[in-house]
């Protein structure tokens, strides 16, 4: 009788649709779903990035509390080898309980992505870094290295951008007229024509230069010759610019470019094909989503050509609900680009979700379709 009874309950849990007991994410990508780690916990690396390494995925991103998005925590790391089956590696980066320190507990720490320094042989994870209590006035980014993957990494400085230096695809008379009328273009009414002429010619930028240019939403690129980019919202979240890093991919060259002055991007995600470098970016609209924009160039420091939005469909025009993060090129196989996203939810952003789609080409340019499920194998074709 007791074994007819535990049959029975086998059975009827075996059949159950996957969705009452969860998706089962060991076989299909469940975009928007929650997506459990080997403890059956939802994965908590919002704002990610993916590093390949020795044959497996690591997934790096900041770790949700319930009822704050403030870092309480710091950044987590999630391993993989099939990218659908993530094992919790713990906290790779934590905030310190030194209120003193730059990345004290309840600080904002955003975005984080994590590279591997093939000279140094250290992984080094760049991160948007808010001080505490100061809202988003800091606009900072935070370095931290580690020799070990999954950490622990250690806090190495924050900053702002390439300070006294002038980007590289600004005009000399832009400089001097701005120089000339500063105090009238500073006190411009914000929105107006006249302001967003300054803001295109660099404006913001000037007015930046003694402590160095902004930098919020960000990510990494590391191209075919190693050398490492950081691409970040800067001057107000108005224009995004691409800096160059050291060797060491711990600091700043000098040498970087403004993209889309005026243009209000966030959320940049990169990757490059056949010799072309595309950006897919957001508007600048919170935790709320917005319509994706997409931007191509022959070389990483422009000039930069903005495209249509990338995403098809219904609710294309808000992203399907999300925010980008990041473009993961998957090893071993051609032209396989998965676009990844954050569906925010600031009241609960614990349970935020996790957009990840393929990218499709048509007529050579990325297109993002909607899926409520699907295979890895689609890469294949
Ligand atoms: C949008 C950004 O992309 C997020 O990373 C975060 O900074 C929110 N804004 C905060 O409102």
């Amino acid at each position: 009788m007791r074994t007819k009874l535990i049959i029975t309950l086998f059975t009827l849990i075996v059949s159950l649709p996957t969705n009452v007991i969860g998706k089962d994410h060991s076989k299909k990508f469940h975009p928007g779903a929650l997506w459990p780690d080997n403890k059956g916990i939802h994965i908590n690396a919002h704002g990610g990035g993916i590093l390949y390494y020795k044959r497996t995925y690591y997934w790096f991103g900041e770790y949700k509390s319930d009822t704050t998005s403030a870092a309480m925590v710091g950044v987590t790391c999630y391993s993989s080898k099939n990218l659908l089956d993530w094992t919790n590696r713990g906290v790779a980066l934590s905030v310190s309980d030194d209120e003193n320190s730059d990345i004290a507990k309840g600080c904002v720490l955003e975005r984080p992505k994590v590279v591997y320094n093939q000279k140094t042989k250290k992984f080094v994870m760049w991160f948007h870094l808010e001080l505490k209590g100061n809202g988003y006035s800091a606009a900072r980014y935070g370095v931290a290295t580690s020799n070990v993957v999954t950490g622990p990494y250690h806090f190495l400085c924050s900053g702002r951008v390439n300070p006294n230096v002038y980007p590289i695809n600004f005009s000399k008379d832009d400089s001097i007229s701005i120089r000339n009328q500063y105090s009238n273009l500073i006190s411009l009414k914000w929105w107006t024509p006249e302001w967003y002429d300054a803001i295109k010619k660099g404006l913001f930028m000037f007015r930046d230069l003694p402590g160095g240019q902004m930098a919020r939403d960000q990510t990494i690129f590391v191209d075919d010759d190693n050398k490492a980019y950081h691409i970040y919202s800067s001057e107000d979240n108005l224009t995004l610019q691409v800096a160059e890093l050291s060797d060491d991919y711990t600091s700043h060259t000098g040498k970087y470019a403004r993209i889309a002055p005026s243009n209000m991007n966030e959320a940049p995600a990169i990757f490059k094909k056949d010799g072309i470098y595309w950006m897919i970016t957001s508007g600048c609209t919170g935790w709320d989503p917005n319509e994706a924009r997409m931007f191509m160039a022959r070389h990483i420091m422009g000039p930069w050509t903005q495209l249509p939005n990338p995403c098809i469909g219904a609710e294309s025009k808000i992203t399907f609900g999300g925010q980008s993060t990041y473009i993961l090129r998957v090893e071993g196989k051609k032209n396989a680009y998965i676009f990844m996203a954050d569906i925010w939810r600031p009241k609960h952003p614990s349970d935020a979700r996790y957009i990840w789609l393929p990218i499709d080409f048509k007529a050579g340019r990325p297109v993002i379709q909607w899926r409520s499920e699907w295979q890895l194998d689609y890469l294949n074709k």
